[in-house]
């Protein structure tokens, strides 16, 4: 498919926009200091999609401490993907995968040595994407999320950068 989005760090302008996206998308919703928080601490990760008719998708996440589920149970640097969506218009033409690579690729910047989210197990377009690019489920947390459904949480281990 032809490219027709650019991707570029959230800036506060985009607030509006962004919440207004995360609101049709999700029912998981939050406050503009929750948004605003993130893109404080964690700007690299906070990154949108823009394209000629408006903002098409975002993503945000959180570095946080927490031990590996690899081998070795380690006390170490986790990147959290806190939300990613796109605005159904716009589904399913790789918008969704670019956020993800460039979040994934950025979140090295903060010492971070893997990945992890939650998704609910009913939504399997948003399980694909993750599996695609290498995340693996771990383990089912049963009754997350406020109605009752469970959450897979998938995780995947950063590419070691240079810097
Ligand atoms: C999940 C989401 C962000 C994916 O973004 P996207 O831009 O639609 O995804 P992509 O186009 O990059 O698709 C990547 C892969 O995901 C899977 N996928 C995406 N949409 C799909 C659909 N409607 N049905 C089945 N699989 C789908 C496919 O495996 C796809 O690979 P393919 O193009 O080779 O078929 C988007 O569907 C969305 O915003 N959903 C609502 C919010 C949400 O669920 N967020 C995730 C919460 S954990």
């Amino acid at each position: 498919m032809q490219k027709t989005f650019t991707l570029r760090p959230f800036s506060p302008e985009d607030l509006e926009e962004v919440m207004n996206i995360n609101r049709i998308c999700l029912p998981e919703n939050y406050s503009p200091y929750f948004f605003m928080d993130l893109y404080e601490r964690y700007p690299a990760t906070f990154t949108i999609a823009k394209g000629s008719q408006g903002i098409m998708g975002y993503i945000m996440c959180r570095i946080e401490r927490g031990f590996t589920s690899f081998v070795g149970f380690n006390l170490t640097k986790r990147a959290h993907l806190v939300s990613v969506a796109v605005l159904p218009e716009y589904q399913h033409k790789g918008v969704g995968t670019a956020l993800l690579k460039n979040a994934l690729k950025n979140m090295p910047q903060y010492r971070a040595k893997e990945c992890f989210l939650e998704v609910r197990v009913s939504n399997t377009p948003a399980v694909e994407m993750y599996r695609k690019l290498g995340f693996l489920i771990v383990r089912r947390s049963r009754g997350y999320y406020a109605d009752g459904e469970d959450a897979n949480i998938m995780e995947k281990k950063l590419e070691k950068t240079t810097s």
